[in-house]
């Protein structure tokens, strides 16, 4: 009680970087902030409700809406709907569309007919259309900004596409066959390819000549840069460097994901003061760069609302982090303090 009481006298972020871009949180499927969200008087639900004007609903994973060809589940997505619309003016970005290369959600089971056939490319494209029809159809008008597609890339491969059966059958092809289909659904939504390690130059003028080719195309408006940072990469040069290199583009950016790992190897048992306070210096670089672009980057997200429940918690195996800007009860960490003053 003490902590939402705390929680909801904070200066509101979201106010504070008002002239600049929005500021919201993303990752709100999680277990431990649905619980919150569902408890008005919990320090999760005062932080999101005070702190943002955009929400990052990442209830749309493939294999959770649609697990099975032609089997819909809505019943992620219907709370957290439900809590952002009792806030009408936060906006609404949905997570993810199509995530071709993922183990899980790669929406795979769509390539096999009904007696585990081979389906082939026309086939294959009016299954995915019809995919992101459905989900984008059912939301049209209620979600402002669609993840159309998220991290098809890899510089590895020779064609720049990251592994994996749709880009076998359909190639490239694929990225276009969703975003059309998106564009259709929902002609005023805003539509924007995901990804990570985006700082990286050869990964960098990779999604930069994607999303260059469908800017031409016409059913693309903005980038979305995840933002997995550590405390050294990327260096504040080689993020200005990336941002300037995306402005290029004429399209908005959104930070998606931002965290802060900290403690990768897992050297560190507790947040000292002085590792408080280098996150703290952290945060500040990172927004006094994405400041520099307002107009251009649009929205900053963190990915997930306090420590309790980050994902880095677990990546790559379990260890202590404290990458976001409420600690683990909520409370507000030196980062949060370093970013309330503008
Ligand atoms: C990626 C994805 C998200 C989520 C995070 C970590 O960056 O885009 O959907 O899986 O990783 O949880």
């Amino acid at each position: 009680m003490a902590a939402s009481v705390a929680a909801q006298e904070l200066p509101a972020l979201a106010q504070v970087y008002a002239k600049h871009f929005m500021f919201g949180f993303g990752g709100l499927n999680d277990k431990v902030v649905r619980a919150g969200l569902a408890q008005t008087a919990s320090p999760i639900h005062t932080i999101v409700t005070r702190q943002s004007n955009i929400l990052g609903l990442n209830c749309f994973y493939p294999a959770q809406v649609h697990p099975r060809d032609g089997t819909y589940r809505w019943s992620d997505c219907e709370p957290l709907m439900a809590y952002a619309e009792q806030h009408p003016h936060k906006l609404r970005r949905g997570h993810v569309l199509f995530w071709p290369s993922n183990d899980r959600h790669h929406l795979e089971w769509l390539l096999s007919d009904s007696d585990g056939k081979p389906v082939n490319r026309a086939q294959a494209i009016d299954k995915l259309r019809n995919h992101v029809q459905t989900i984008v159809g059912r939301y049209r008008g209620r979600i402002q900004y669609w993840d159309v597609v998220n991290e098809a890339i890899d510089p590895q491969q020779a064609d720049g596409l990251r592994a994996g059966r749709w880009k076998d059958l359909l190639g490239e092809e694929m990225i276009d066959v969703a975003f059309s289909a998106a564009r259709e659904a929902d002609p005023q939504a805003k539509l924007f390819y995901n990804d990570f390690q985006e700082w990286r130059p050869g990964k960098r003028e990779r999604i930069f000549a994607l999303v260059q080719r469908l800017k031409a195309k016409g059913l693309i408006d903005g980038i979305g840069l995840q933002q997995h940072v550590s405390l050294t990469e990327p260096s504040v040069a080689e993020l200005d460097q990336t941002l300037t290199r995306f402005a290029q583009l004429g399209l908005e950016i959104h930070i998606t994901e931002l965290d802060v790992e900290a403690n990768r190897n897992g050297q560190y048992s507790q947040l000292s003061p002085e590792l408080d306070e280098a996150i703290a210096k952290r945060y500040r670089a990172l927004f006094d760069v994405y400041k520099k672009y307002a107009g251009t980057v649009t929205a900053v997200m963190t990915w997930n609302v306090t420590d309790a429940s980050s994902w880095l918690r677990n990546h790559p195996t379990p260890h202590a982090t404290w990458p976001l800007l409420f600690d683990a009860d909520g409370k507000p960490k030196a980062a949060f303090w370093g970013l309330s003053k503008p």
